[in-house]
């Protein structure tokens, strides 16, 4: 039969973390797994601004009739200044709503594998476990360089320049823009600088994957490395999502941008964009997008929003800050990154310890997510990395 070809497929790791954790009845267990905002209470609640925008929907919201394969265009139209920055230039940037982040870069990929079959896309390692899978099933050639030494907890910025010197011209470049998943390590902004010089003297193609602005340093912090490579670059790809940042998950709400230097060219890879949307999703799914939409077009409901963001990462800031505090030596990197997620330097047997013995669960690679910690579970599990080291 057909399907005996098949080959059995592992759940995928992260995500089996959810079920793991939901199953494990030891009270004071600790979620450092999947990326998501958690209160000091350990709940990812809706924000207060989508709970309004939402009971807005339900009031004002007179039909459900199909949007087309663009979604949202006022949803992709609200968000470009948060992203772009207020006063970009905004006329050559073309954008369609895509579910999630990851729908965002799944149509990437296609894009550009529609320009170019078998194009190469350079990707730093360790990156997001789902990011090689889902470019390298569009078609994608994957070329890889190691971004971060884990142990010595720096980024090694020597072999992403080397790489990028090697890359040639029309390769892809995917580039996380802020919060640096798994590593939290992030560029500073000289080498953000070096690194946008680069691709444009190179003529490389950067894919900037934006999925959690406003939880670095700030939402115009966030999307600088972006804005300078913009500069330099002749035509870029955005790939964003509104899942953290408006704790919409599971609505699944994301972007796809790409900038061209020409405007003719922008609408020509539009109508691309168009067309590879319909055989995967048809049309994104609304809700989500109709929520930050509505939100974004709410100065009050911004506010509020922008507010609750900003106290959110400052709660992680003050996790990272009482971890490298409480271990100043194993943890101290801790401080200077940004974003959920830290790597830290222990080992797949270190981590599977912790969840037997300590019930702390986080990604076998030592992502953890510490957004799950609070200042009170903080001192246990210093005590928990310590008795597996
Ligand atoms: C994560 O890295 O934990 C999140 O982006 C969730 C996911 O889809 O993997």
């Amino acid at each position: 039969m057909l399907f005996d070809g098949l080959k059995p497929q592992a759940p995928d790791a992260l995500l089996a973390l959810i079920g793991m954790f939901a199953a494990d009845p030891r009270e004071g267990k600790i979620d450092l797994g999947v990326g998501v905002y958690r209160d000091e209470t350990g709940a990812t609640p809706v924000f207060r601004a989508v709970k309004a925008a939402e009971a807005k929907l339900v009031e004002t919201q007179s039909s459900k009739s199909y949007l087309g394969p663009e979604g949202d265009i006022r949803f992709t139209e609200l968000l470009k200044p948060i992203v772009f920055g207020a006063g970009a230039d905004t006329s050559s940037i073309v954008g369609v709503q895509t579910p999630g982040g990851t729908g965002a870069l799944r149509l990437a990929a296609e894009l550009i594998a529609s320009a170019k079959p078998k194009a190469t896309i350079w990707l730093g390692t360790p990156t997001w476990p789902n990011h090689p899978p889902t470019f390298s099933s569009a078609g994608l050639t994957l070329a890889t360089y190691r971004y971060f030494d884990q142990a010595a907890q720096h980024i090694r910025f020597d072999e992403m320049m080397d790489a990028l010197n090697r890359a040639e011209t029309g390769d892809v470049v995917l580039l996380h823009g802020c919060c640096h998943n798994p590593t939290g390590a992030n560029l500073t902004s000289a080498q953000w600088a070096e690194v946008a010089a680069i691709v444009g003297k190179r003529g490389l193609l950067p894919l900037v994957d934006l999925a959690y602005q406003g939880l670095g340093g700030g939402l115009d912090e966030d999307s600088a490395g972006l804005r300078m490579v913009m500069e330099a670059a002749e035509d870029v790809i955005i790939a964003y999502s509104c899942d953290k940042n408006f704790g919409l998950y599971r609505d699944r709400v994301g972007a796809l941008y790409v900038r061209a230097k020409q405007k003719a060219r922008a609408e020509l890879i539009l109508s691309n964009m168009l067309a590879l949307a319909r055989p995967n999703w048809s049309m994104p799914p609304d809700h989500g997008a109709a929520v930050v939409r509505t939100i974004l077009e709410d100065a009050a409901l911004t506010a509020d929003w922008r507010a609750e963001l900003t106290s959110m990462r400052e709660r992680i800031t003050t996790v990272r800050e009482a971890l490298a505090a409480g271990d100043s030596n194993f943890l101290a990197p801790i401080a200077q990154q940004q974003g959920m997620f830290s790597l830290l330097p222990i080992s797949a047997e270190q981590v599977a310890t912790l969840r037997k013995d300590h019930a702390v669960y986080m990604a076998g690679s030592g992502r953890a997510n510490l957004a799950g910690l609070t200042l009170k579970t903080v001192p246990k599990f210093i005590e928990a990395l310590k008795a597996v080291r």
